[in-house]
C-alpha cells in the first residue's frame, strides 16, 4: 500500500516552504541508505557520463546540497543540486512558493535563496566519495555587477565536486538573468565559462527557459554548438496557461502539470534546431513513466523532475524507472538508448 496519498492532505496543511524545509531536514538526517540497482537497459551516456537511470532530480529541490544521498537512494539516477551562487543570499521575501493543488502545479519566486558555494563544498565532498551522479547548478548573485564573472567563479569553484555542471540562465526570479539567453550575451558567457573550465573537468550543461520563440531557439542552437555538452529544456515558465487554483495570479515561474505542453513543444523545437547533434535533457511537468518515455522518444536523452514529487510522493522516481522498462518491452526495444529520438526519425 502506498502511504503518500494518505499523508498528502496532512502535508498540505503546512505552508509549502515550511513543508519543504522539514522534508530536507528529514532527508538529510536519514542514515546512509543503499543506492538502488538499476536495470542496465535504463543506462544512458551524456558527454562521457554514464547515468544509471534517465530519471534525474531537477535543480531547486536540494538547493544547498543537503539531501543528495537520500534522493539517490530513493531511485533518482542523478541529483542536480543548486542553484548555488558565489555568495550566500536570502532570496525574495516570503511567501514566495505556492502550491496550485487543483492544477498539480507550483509557482515559485524564490530568487536563488542559498547558502553559497563555499558552504556546500564540505557536503559535496562527502557525497561524492560515496558515489552517485551529482550535477552542480550555478547561478549569479542578484546584486552582482558582473554576472558573467559569477558564472566563471561558480564553474571554477564547483568543477572539482561535480559529475556535471549546469549553467542556469533561465530563472525568471532574478531580474535580467534571462537576458543572458540573447545571442551576443550567451556567446560572451559561454566563451568566458569555457576559458575557465579546468582541462579534463566535468561536462557543461546549459539550462534554458521554455519560453523562447523559434528565432531565439535557432540563435541559441547556433551559439551552443561546440560550447556546451547538453541542454536542459527547461526551467519554469513565466507564461500562464489556463489554471484553476486561487494562486494562479502569483508572480514567478510556473512548473508542474500545466507546463508539460509548453516544455514538450520547446523540446521538439530544440531537437529540430540542433539537428539531433546536441544531447537534450527534458524537464517540465514530467509526472509518469508515459510522460518521461514520450519526452525520450521526442529526442531527450534523459528527464528531470521536481514539482510532481509534491503531488505524487517520494516513490515517483522508482515508479517511473519501472514503467520505462515496461514501455521499452512493449515497443520491443532493448534499452533507453534505442528510444532516444525514436519519434523523430
Ligand atoms: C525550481 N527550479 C529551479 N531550477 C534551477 O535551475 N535552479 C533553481 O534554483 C530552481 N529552483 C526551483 C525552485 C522551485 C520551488 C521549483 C518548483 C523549481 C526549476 C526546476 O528545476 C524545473 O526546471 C522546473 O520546475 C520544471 O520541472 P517540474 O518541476 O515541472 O518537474
Amino acid at each position: 500500500m502506498q502511504l503518500f496519498p494518505l499523508l498528502r492532505p496532512l502535508l498540505f496543511t503546512i505552508r509549502p516552504e515550511e513543508s519543504h524545509g522539514l522534508t530536507i531536514a528529514a532527508l538529510s538526517a536519514l542514515p546512509r541508505l543503499r543506492m538502488p540497482d538499476f536495470d542496465p537497459a535504463l543506462m544512458i551516456s551524456i558527454a562521457g557520463v554514464d547515468f544509471p537511470s534517465p530519471v534525474g532530480l531537477a535543480a531547486g529541490f536540494d538547493k544547498d546540497a543537503k539531501a543528495m544521498a537520500a534522493m539517490l537512494s530513493l531511485g533518482f539516477g542523478s541529483v542536480e543540486v543548486g542553484t548555488l551562487t558565489p555568495r550566500p543570499q536570502v532570496g525574495n521575501t516570503k511567501p514566495r512558493l505556492f502550491r496550485l493543488a487543483e492544477d498539480e502545479a507550483v509557482i515559485n519566486r524564490m530568487g536563488f535563496n542559498n547558502g553559497g558555494q563555499t558552504a556546500a563544498i564540505a557536503r559535496l565532498t562527502e557525497a561524492r566519495a560515496s558515489g552517485g551522479i551529482i550535477g552542480i547548478n550555478v547561478g549569479a548573485n542578484k546584486d552582482s555587477t558582473d554576472r558573467i564573472a559569477d558564472y566563471v567563479e561558480g564553474v571554477k569553484a564547483m568543477a572539482p565536486y561535480a559529475t556535471y555542471l549546469t549553467v542556469n540562465i533561465s530563472s525568471p526570479n532574478t531580474p535580467g538573468l534571462r537576458g543572458l539567453q540573447d545571442k551576443g550575451e550567451l556567446r560572451a558567457l559561454l566563451e568566458a565559462v569555457n576559458a575557465a573550465r579546468p582541462a579534463g573537468g566535468p561536462p557543461l550543461f546549459l539550462k534554458l527557459a521554455p519560453d523562447l520563440d523559434r528565432n531565439a531557439i535557432d540563435d541559441v542552437a547556433d551559439v551552443v554548438a561546440g560550447r556546451v555538452d547538453a541542454l536542459i529544456i527547461g526551467n519554469t515558465t513565466i507564461s500562464r496557461p489556463p489554471l484553476r487554483s486561487r494562486h494562479a495570479g502569483e508572480t514567478g515561474g510556473l512548473s508542474g502539470a500545466p507546463l508539460a505542453p509548453l516544455a514538450r513543444h520547446a523540446l521538439s523545437a530544440f531537437r529540430v534546431a540542433t539537428g539531433g547533434n546536441m544531447p537534450l535533457i527534458a524537464a517540465g511537468g514530467i509526472d509518469s513513466g508515459a510522460e518521461a518515455y514520450a519526452r525520450i522518444r521526442a529526442g531527450a536523452s534523459m528527464v528531470q523532475l521536481y514539482s510532481a514529487l509534491v503531488y505524487h510522493g517520494p516513490g515517483l522516481a522508482r515508479r517511473i524507472a519501472n514503467d520505462l522498462l515496461l514501455l521499452l518491452r512493449r515497443d520491443g526495444l532493448s534499452s533507453i538508448r534505442d528510444a532516444i529520438g525514436a519519434d523523430c526519425r
